[in-house]
């Protein structure tokens, strides 16, 4: 199955670095272990995974953790190219809400893999977060 702009190749490093990170996951709460891993416009590939908290509304996704790890690492706005997002769920699980508003800020749009053990699905960000609100919005345009 052709996944969008990438290689088959592309999509296997994307996938090994989020289980590999999801490995890290900090979930004593939820015991929901997430993994991400993103790759920028350079071709660097950033992974994450969710870091929860005992004061709850203080956790963070795995890619919010993802992104911000990109961000240190110099992504820009526009510079984010594609997202993978692991668990071992049955069913795939889709960014949040709150993450969909952090990754439109760094993508135009972005092709989205969420896998599990038994296979995968692609997504794109524009369908997840339609009519989204970003710096376009407000800040005057060139
Ligand atoms: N979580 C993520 O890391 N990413 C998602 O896409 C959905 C939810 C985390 C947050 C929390 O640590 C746990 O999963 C349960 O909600």
């Amino acid at each position: 199955m052709p996944l969008d702009l990438f290689s088959a190749s592309d999509w296997d490093a994307l996938l090994a670095a989020a289980w590999q990170a999801r490995e890290h996951a900090h979930a004593p709460y939820s015991h929901f272990q997430v993994g991400a891993a993103l790759r920028t416009h350079s071709g660097a590939i950033i992974s994450g995974c969710n870091v929860e908290n005992a004061s709850y509304p203080m956790c963070t996704c795995a890619e919010r953790t993802a992104v911000c790890a990109a961000v240190a690492k110099g992504m820009k706005p526009g510079e984010l190219k594609a997202l993978v997002v692991v668990t071992e769920a049955d069913t795939f699980t889709p960014p949040c809400g709150a993450c969909r508003q952090v990754l439109v800020e760094f993508a135009d749009d972005l092709p989205i893999l969420l896998a599990n053990r038994s296979g995968h699905v692609l997504h794109h960000l524009r369908d997840l977060l339609p009519h989204s609100f970003t710096g376009r919005n407000f800040l005057p345009q060139e």
